[in-house]
């Protein structure tokens, strides 16, 4: 096993039945030999510094119906919300008063912020905090629509592809759903000149490990400057209620994989590894990852945007969220730094 992962380090993914045997046969004792290697390399790079995302839930509405989330429009216990240009600034001035340098967007495929409304409040904060770089997190757009928002001063855009492999991507979205438009949105975006970001869950329902190799590959050929994976946490109110969750383990695992794999990603680790485990996100960063996104969202609407079950940080202020990941940081030897982290 060592020996494959010194291989790994040295010659990248040649073969990818060597990273199928690592994702599924490595022991604790070698996964902390891979973590470590892993951690070199980011270190390498980054130092210790972990970069901080501040992360703005503007929309729970949804038009879409993937199977594993919880604000997929149909499932009609989820409360929705949207927030006013006026609520967005507010969480953007808490933010910048804590030291974040990056505002992330995300919502649910939301018609209300159509490309007027959404060139508007990003162009607003750009004029705002004009050192401050803006992240969208908006799922599926035209190439039209995504160049004017990048126009308006958008920088980077997140729009995890989910899964690689067709036949996978039809267990897990509605027919209505492709994944040839989502790698269409992501070259779209790279194109016109975002940092972007891809990513899955892991462990997601019927996940196999060819579909993580295969998620690798996609990602090798995209060469994205970001890449956002977290377990796969199930929601009581979809059609993946009943199905398991995935592992903190094997998140790790390609935590690690994915770093060695591309020295210089932006690898948060997220809140989904947060969420199942008390120490999951510190044990990321020791696997590897050096970004973390903590909520910035307004405390009233946090637990609305309930992607899955038992979320954390949903009662806390943002100060609290930076205080707490400040103390959890440190007290694994990382520092958290006020800085944009550019690719
Ligand atoms: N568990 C974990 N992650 C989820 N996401 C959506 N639903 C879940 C879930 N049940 C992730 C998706 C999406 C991102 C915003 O959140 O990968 O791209
Ligand atoms: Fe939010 Fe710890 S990061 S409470």
């Amino acid at each position: 096993m060592k020996e494959l992962i010194d291989k790994l380090c040295l010659q990248g993914m040649t073969d990818s039945d060597d990273v199928k045997k690592i994702i599924d046969e490595i022991n604790d004792e070698d996964m902390e030999y891979l973590a470590k290697k892993a951690r070199e390399i980011s270190q390498k790079r980054f130092g210790k510094k972990i970069y901080l995302r501040g992360l703005i839930e503007i929309s729970s509405f949804c038009k879409n119906d993937c199977y594993y989330c919880g604000i997929r429009r149909g499932n009609g216990k989820a409360e929705r919300y949207r927030l006013s240009k006026e609520d967005i600034l507010e969480c953007c001035k808490e933010g910048y008063r804590l030291g974040f340098k990056t505002f992330v967007m995300q919502g649910g495929e939301d018609s209300f912020y159509n490309d007027d409304v959404m060139a508007d409040i990003v162009s607003e904060i750009r004029k705002r905090f004009p050192e401050c770089a803006i992240t969208l997190s908006l799922g599926e757009k035209s190439y039209e629509s995504y160049k004017r928002l990048f126009d308006a001063g958008a920088d980077r855009y997140l729009l995890r592809h989910e899964t690689a492999n067709e036949e996978h991507y039809k267990k897990l979205h509605p027919a209505e759903m492709s994944l040839e438009n989502r790698k269409r949105c992501l070259y779209d975006l790279k194109e016109i000149g975002y940092q972007v970001g891809c990513g899955i869950m892991v462990g997601s329902p019927y996940q196999t490990t060819d579909d993580l190799t295969e998620d690798l590959k996609f990602m090798l050929e995209l060469q994205p400057h970001m890449i956002g994976i977290g377990p796969f946490v199930k929601h009581k109110d979809t059609p993946f209620a009943d199905k398991e969750s995935g592992s903190v383990r094997k998140t790790l695992i390609l935590l690690s994989i994915i770093r060695i794999l591309f020295p210089r990603v932006l690898l948060p680790a997220t809140t989904a590894l947060g969420t199942m485990d008390p120490k999951g996100r510190e044990k990321g960063i020791l696997a590897g990852a050096n970004v973390l996104m903590p909520n910035l969202s307004p405390v009233k609407v946090r637990k609305k945007y309930a992607l899955y079950d038992n979320k954390i940080c949903t009662g806390e202020e943002s100060a609290q969220c930076k205080g707490c990941l400040q103390k959890r940081i440190e007290s694994i030897g990382y520092e958290i730094v006020s800085e944009r982290g550019d690719y």
